[in-house]
């Protein structure tokens, strides 16, 4: 059973159902969380959710926004003195055919799912280096690896976060920092509550995915306290696919 004690995670998109899962299974290895997301009343109810023998505190902020998003790393260290595994998981994943999708809208997918993460790991590093090791861990999705129509601003982005993942590693694997990305299938949260009310997308994504389900949250969860944890600590710069067999191929 990994343990983090005392550790200090922050998780972004932490009031979203990935994000959510991520902090209560992060929180049962006795973390120590930083909760970020946009709103602060949202966040402060998953703070209380995580119960009372959770170390826990809300930051409010919007990845957008360049400035807020250098500043969160020294915000969480003046909170807690340390900053140990960085979880980026924020998301936006926007569904329209190219020539519906706005360049505005582009701009914004890319700038929450794949600049977010870039500007949060330059902010994180270099008191990580000081520290001597850091964690960070890339939420991606299959869809940077496997193209879905409707979806080009958000593959793009994934797949730039999985590239970003493994520059990472390659300019600072050796001097204690390991940046890996998880990349979920289709996974039950608010973000795709509209696929599990078609029964034709119900069927799909049984058909697509080997397992023939799709995942609940904290299946996404665990494998993040194992990239979290010194259980992975040889494991650096890789893509772990949780995806219930979707990518590895297609059957008749
Ligand atoms: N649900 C899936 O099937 C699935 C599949 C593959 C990958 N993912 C990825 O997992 C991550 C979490 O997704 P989820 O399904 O939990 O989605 P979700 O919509 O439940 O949560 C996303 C969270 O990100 C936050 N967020 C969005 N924009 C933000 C901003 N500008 N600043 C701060 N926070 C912001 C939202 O407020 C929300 O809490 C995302 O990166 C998503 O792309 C999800």
């Amino acid at each position: 059973m990994t343990t983090l004690n005392g550790k200090v995670a922050l998780v972004t998109g932490a009031v979203g159902g990935i994000g959510q899962a991520i902090c209560a299974a992060l929180r049962d290895t006795g973390a120590r969380l930083a909760l970020a997301d946009l709103d602060k009343t949202a966040l402060d109810e998953t703070v209380d959710g995580l119960g009372p023998g959770a170390d826990a505190a809300a930051f409010d902020v919007d990845l957008a926004d360049d400035e807020q998003t250098t500043a969160l790393p020294d915000r969480v260290r003046r909170h807690f003195g340390g900053l140990d595994v960085v979880v980026n998981n924020a998301g936006v994943r926007p569904i329209a055919p190219l020539l519906e999708l706005s360049p505005a809208e582009w701009r914004k997918t890319l700038d929450i799912d794949l600049t977010a993460p870039f500007v949060l790991a330059r902010a994180a590093i270099p008191g990580m280096l000081e520290q001597g090791r850091g964690k960070i861990i890339n939420i991606a999705s299959m869809a940077g690896q496997l193209a879905f129509q409707d979806r080009a601003a958000y593959c793009a982005a994934k797949a730039g976060l999985i590239m970003l993942t493994k520059t990472i590693t390659l300019e600072y694997g050796a001097r204690g920092i390991w940046c890996n990305a998880v990349a979920p299938g289709v996974v039950e949260t608010p973000m795709t509550r509209a696929y599990f009310r078609s029964e034709q997308m119900r069927a799909s994504i049984r058909a697509n995915a080997p397992m023939e389900r799709w995942a609940q949250p904290e299946e996404i969860a665990r494998p993040v306290v194992f990239l979290s944890g010194t259980d992975s600590d040889y494991v650096n710069g890789t893509t772990l696919f949780v995806d219930g067999g979707w990518t590895a191929g297609k059957g008749y």
